[in-house]
């Protein structure tokens, strides 16, 4: 592990060429030099490998949660210094993302040590999502869909939480994005989730259905916070046994519990 150098401080920022496949390591003189091969820049990382190693050897993989504004590449160099086992992106939203370079260059940027790296999209629909995922593919070694994210301006827009009752939706974005990835450039997919709002009971059956269409879909791994969309970190102490009972019912899935210390 590379000590914390001006190596780190002074990353380059990234803007990337999907039809080229060429990643550009500096926005300022774009001369052809600064242009690096992808596959020369970043071998992948198979995090489903890493799942399975962590549970043969009755370990756990230390996974540094997706947030906004903060889980930038400066902060993800500072956790994989600081032995995380994998690091996620911010929430993008794939519909600008997906549409827009600027979009594109403004919210991403990643570097050669950036890995293992999942990136995570606010998403409802297949069409963005899928696109989302062809342009962000050669760049990441997982993709992850939040189903999560309770702020309104999220939800008001039909994604993040507002998903976990239509799990239509999210089977249908997984299953085409996963169709659409052709086998040089597959990249394992998952999904974050909250508790169902209607899973008052002990049994989170509904919890428990959403993670079954999630797996039908083709999903790697599920990612389950322990509270429902309404409940917040400041007056809900999370429930360890949601995201406990959806990893006893899919042992097939990997599944990511999140927030076990409170
Ligand atoms: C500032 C901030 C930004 C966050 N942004 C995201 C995000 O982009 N995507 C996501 O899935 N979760 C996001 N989260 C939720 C965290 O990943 C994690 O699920 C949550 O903080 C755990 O619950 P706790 O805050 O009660 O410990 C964010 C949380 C915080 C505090």
């Amino acid at each position: 592990m590379l000590p914390l150098t001006e190596q780190h401080t002074r990353t380059p920022q990234k803007r990337f060429n999907l039809a080229e496949n060429y990643a550009l390591l500096n926005t300022n003189n774009h001369s052809s030099d600064e242009y690096i091969p992808i596959d020369e820049m970043k071998p992948h990382q198979d995090i489903m490998q890493m799942f399975r190693d962590a549970k043969q050897n009755n370990t756990y993989l230390k996974v540094q949660a997706p947030m906004v504004r903060y889980s930038k590449l400066a902060f993800r160099l500072l956790c994989l210094e600081y032995n995380c086992d994998v690091v996620y992106t911010p929430m993008m939203m794939a519909d600008s993302f997906s549409k827009s370079q600027k979009a594109r260059d403004s919210d991403f940027a990643t570097h050669v040590h950036d890995k293992p790296l999942v990136v995570q999209f606010a998403a409802n629909n297949p069409t963005d999502f899928s696109l989302a995922c062809q342009y962000i593919a050669p760049f990441c070694d997982g993709i992850d869909i939040n189903c999560g994210c309770p702020q309104p301006y999220v939800m008001k827009e039909n994604l993040g939480a507002a998903l976990v009752t239509q799990p239509q939706k999210i089977f249908d974005m997984v299953h085409e994005a996963n169709n659409k990835f052709i086998s040089g450039t597959f990249r394992p997919i998952g999904v974050k989730i909250r508790i169902h709002p209607d899973d008052d009971s002990l049994e989170f059956r509904k919890t428990i259905d959403l993670a079954r269409q999630i797996e039908k879909a083709g999903a790697s791994w599920v990612t389950v916070h322990g509270r429902t969309h309404k409940q917040r970190t400041k007056n809900t102490k999370v429930n360890p046994d949601g995201p406990k009972i959806v990893k006893q019912a899919y042992r097939s899935l990997s599944c990511i519990m999140e927030t076990f210390f409170h």
